[in-house]
């Protein structure tokens, strides 16, 4: 069977990660979150400052660990993170982060460089148009605003965050601008990717649609 790389790209809360890891799973393909990267790299900053960022960027060390359960941990110059860099603090700084231009070359390196063999599912905002163009098979997942405040309200309540809808739909809607209107690698969809939207399907029904479309890629078109 042929082995291919699928990149998964959209804006926030559009079921991106959720999907893309259930996709690796079900093809046995390694999952790569890019935007757990450009948030290890924000904790970094918020710890050390934005110039030691910089300064040490090369030395930043991020790797992925996956376990048997299926969930993956993220280890920041070996430390773990993976709850840290889901807080307030980094989502609400990430963004500028990202923009940043040498942040963004180291990175999409790493990237480049953890899928030197094919069998990768990635998801992020520039995968298809800048870490992978080659990918097999691109997905642009999209979902309204509405429908990803109310997904992103629900996890945050389970991690015990008191938010309410009209603040998260706004901090949502901010970050995709400034993502979509940065200079370098913008959130945008690739000429060659398919458009899915999610607002009216559920996790399972996404996860279907993906697959048909990736053995599709697998088995010659
Ligand atoms: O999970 P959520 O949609 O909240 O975001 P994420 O995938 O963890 O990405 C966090 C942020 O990292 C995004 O809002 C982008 O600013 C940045 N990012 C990026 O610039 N390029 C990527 N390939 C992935 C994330
Ligand atoms: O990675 P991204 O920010 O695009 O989204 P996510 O973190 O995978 O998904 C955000 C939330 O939406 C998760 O809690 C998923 O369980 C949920 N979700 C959903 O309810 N229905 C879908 N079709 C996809 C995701």
């Amino acid at each position: 069977m042929k082995i291919i790389n699928i990149a998964i790209d959209g804006p926030a809360a559009a079921g991106k990660s959720t999907i893309s890891r259930r996709v690796a799973g079900r093809l046995n393909y390694m999952y790569i979150d890019t935007g757990a990267m450009y948030r290890s790299v924000t904790l970094y900053a918020l710890n050390h400052g934005t110039e030691q960022m910089f300064d040490n960027l090369n030395r930043i060390d991020i790797r992925f660990k996956n376990e048997d359960s299926g969930n993956q941990r993220v280890l920041l110059n070996n430390e773990d993170v993976t709850e840290a860099i889901r807080s307030k603090e980094v989502t609400a700084n990430v963004s500028k982060v990202a923009s940043y231009e040498a942040v963004r070359t180291y990175l999409v390196n790493m990237q480049q460089q953890l899928a030197d063999e094919k069998g990768i599912v990635m998801d992020g905002r520039d995968v298809g148009t800048t870490v992978l163009p080659d990918a097999e098979l691109k997905i642009f997942m999209q979902a309204s605003p509405k429908v990803r405040a109310e997904r992103r309200l629900i996890e945050e309540r389970e991690r015990g965050n008191q938010v309410d809808l009209e603040t998260l739909t706004k901090q949502i809607m901010e970050r995709d601008e400034f993502d979509m209107s940065r200079e370098i690698s913008p959130l945008v969809q690739a000429e060659d990717a398919f458009l899915l939207d999610t607002s009216e399907m559920t996790i399972e029904e996404v996860e279907s649609c993906i697959i048909k479309l990736a053995l599709e890629k697998v088995e010659g078109e």
